[in-house]
């Protein structure tokens, strides 16, 4: 294949990946990116908060439901030691367990007691022998009031497994069946000051994400109306969060919050695309439109405590006093989540769309407001629709000219959850496989990779009608019962995580984007091999992919210039000659790409030259002669 890019830029590229952080699926939130280590802090698990979460040691643990932290966390914990130890206190298993590697680890916790009496309490990480890893004294001076003390423990070596355990115990005589504790929490060292998990984080960050989705996803809606999103519930101190039951599993702590959600996207340089509940819950209940009010207004309020300047409103002030004086950075605000999903939600989002958009165009006039489904009529006045695709290889692939054609009108398409989710190998009818079946993904597959990097290179030249790409769901966390939704972007257990087939793809976009778009001429027409080419800065960018089971050389060449062979460029290569390989827990790195500099070697008389491996994809960076 010979490709001639030419050298004047023909438009300007509005194109980038986003990161769709999606609470409680697959442990992504709690146990996953939120980095906090105590499972059941606050003992809000199902069940009775204690089981599979806190057990004692040489103690009979309890819950008492009297003299509450606040009115929305009611339970807290009682430890009463069995017979004379010398210590006793309680042990904690985090979530499938608990990592210890070196470093220091911020203990938290709140107390009272009946009557004024201190001790001092030994908090510590475990090993499975109960050898302690790393410890700290906790001197508590208690009373009838509740009180929040801090340590921090420091692990020297640790280890590199799950099977560790958090413990807190006391001096034996400490009669601490008189006291009650909450909120006992535990993090690690986090991701430039957020809350994150920082190998999960980083390895959003290195997406280089355009966009930030958070609170939206089927975690939005909730469901049932309880268990919705409520902005107001999940801001501000940790005992006047709530939390609500999981969408997917469990309990949703609430504390990857509104802000520690869109502080994570502050940190990684992305634009948040909040989602706004719009009054319709995954029971397929609407709310009656004549019961609307309130959540419009409650979705207006959430804007303007991310938008309002600094000081200007009771939410920019409340803002700030949770530790955020500037307003955040928002793209768009979505409301609600896949209104087309039932016919309750198309038929109600007919009115529900029109009153919440008109309620925040009012209030923020400048602000993109998007539809989560292209139902309100008429279309073309919509200004940004919300698009999702779960398919096979072939329709991905599909995708490279569907935006060529498209209608341009004034609606621009925001891909904000997509994934090759079939193999494709029981035919093109995904919906059968819905969540299982024999054609379903377990981990993305190669080929599945060069489909989704072919379809964004179709997006990124058309990105005059469509804005972005998201995978989704990002974060799988292996373990039993832990996952719920397969296939996904990044595995990860209490220990380690690991990239898929599909993170190469979605990386080789963030990394290797482009601010305007060049022609190409080919020597052939596309299939099996994809192409598209931009300028980033003063270098030229190309990407390739080759779906097809034999190599290909591909070679580029600059329309009347030539590539400098000796400058620095560099390339990405992401290849496996198995078009339905993964990235597996067995086998991590089954699918590892190259990533180097290019060097002389690369080019033949001023060209590019790559030969292409079976079911690849690639992105290179070249300086012009
Ligand atoms: O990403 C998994 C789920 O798929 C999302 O929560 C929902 O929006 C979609 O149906």
């Amino acid at each position: 294949v010979d490709l001639t890019v030419a050298r004047q830029t023909s438009s300007k590229v509005d194109f980038g990946v986003t990161a769709f952080i999606e609470n409680n699926i697959n442990s992504g939130s709690d146990g996953g990116l939120y980095a906090e280590l105590i499972k059941s802090r606050a003992l809000q698990s199902e069940g009775d908060g204690l089981t599979n979460s806190w057990t004692g040691n040489n103690a009979d643990i309890s819950v008492i439901t009297s003299d509450a932290i606040s009115n929305v966390l009611p339970r807290s914990l009682r430890i009463a030691k069995k017979g004379s130890p010398s210590s006793f206190g309680v042990r904690n298993v985090g979530w499938a367990g608990i990592a210890a590697k070196p470093g220091k680890y911020s203990l938290t916790l709140s107390a009272r007691c009946n009557a004024a009496t201190s001790t001092t309490a030994t908090a510590g990480l475990y090993d499975a022998q109960r050898k302690a890893l790393g410890s700290a004294q906790v001197p508590l001076a208690l009373t009838n009031s509740w009180k929040e003390f801090k340590a921090t423990i420091q692990v020297a070596g640790g280890n590199n497994v799950a099977s560790n355990q958090f413990g807190l115990d006391f001096p034996g005589n400490f009669a601490s069946e008189q006291c009650q504790f909450n909120l006992i929490s535990l993090f690690p060292e986090t991701f430039k000051g957020t809350t994150a998990r920082q190998d999960l984080a980083q390895l959003l960050a290195d997406l280089k994400p355009k966009y930030w989705r958070v609170i939206g996803g089927n975690a939005l809606e909730g469901n049932n109306l309880a268990s919705r999103f409520q902005w107001q519930q999940a801001i501000g101190p940790l005992k006047n969060r709530p939390g609500r039951a999981g969408t997917w599993i469990d309990w949703d702590t609430d504390g990857y919050g509104l802000d520690e959600a869109h502080r994570l996207g502050e940190a990684v340089g992305a634009k948040a695309i909040p989602g706004v509940f719009a009054g319709y819950t995954l029971n397929q209940q609407s709310v009656p439109d004549d019961q609307l009010q309130p959540y419009i207004d409650s979705a207006v309020n959430e804007l303007h405590y991310l938008l309002d300047p600094q000081g200007s409103s009771t939410w920019a002030k409340q803002r700030e006093a949770n530790g955020h004086a500037a307003p955040y950075n928002l793209a768009a605000v979505q409301v609600g989540n896949e209104d087309w999903i039932s016919e309750a939600a198309i038929k109600t989002y007919q009115t529900r769309y029109p009153r919440f958009a008109n309620a925040i165009k009012a209030a923020f006039p400048n602000l993109l407001v998007m539809s989560s489904s292209p139902y309100p009529t008429p279309k073309t006045q919509l200004a940004a629709i919300d698009q999702h695709d779960y398919n096979t290889p072939n329709f991905f692939l599909g995708a490279y000219d569907r935006y060529d054609t498209w209608a341009r009108n004034a609606t621009t398409i925001w891909n904000l959850e997509m994934a090759v989710t079939n193999s494709g190998k029981c035919g093109e009818t995904p919906q059968i496989d819905a969540l299982s079946g024999p054609c379903r993904l377990t981990y993305p597959i190669q080929l599945g990779a060069v489909a989704e990097f072919t379809a964004m290179m179709g997006m990124e030249r058309n990105s005059d009608v469509v804005k972005t790409f998201a995978y989704a769901p990002l974060l799988n966390k292996i373990g039993n019962g832990l996952s719920q939704w397969h296939p996904d972007l990044i595995s990860f257990d209490a220990v380690d995580s690991w990239p898929s087939a599909s993170y190469w793809a979605q990386y080789a976009f963030g990394q290797y984007g482009i601010d305007s778009l060049y022609k190409i001429t080919s020597s052939v027409a596309y299939k099996p091999v994809y192409w598209s080419a931009g300028k980033q800065g003063n270098l030229d960018v190309i990407k390739l992919s080759n779906s097809g089971a034999d190599p290909v050389t591909v070679t580029v060449k600059a329309d009347g210039a030539q590539y400098n062979p000796n400058a620095a460029g560099s390339l990405i290569l992401s290849a496996h000659n198995d078009a339905y390989a993964s990235n597996t827990p067995e086998n991590r790195q089954n699918i590892k790409p190259t990533r180097r500099n290019t060097s002389a070697k690369d080019f033949v008389n001023g060209a590019f030259r790559i030969t292409l491996p079976a079911y690849s994809l690639a992105a290179v960076k070249l300086a012009r002669a």
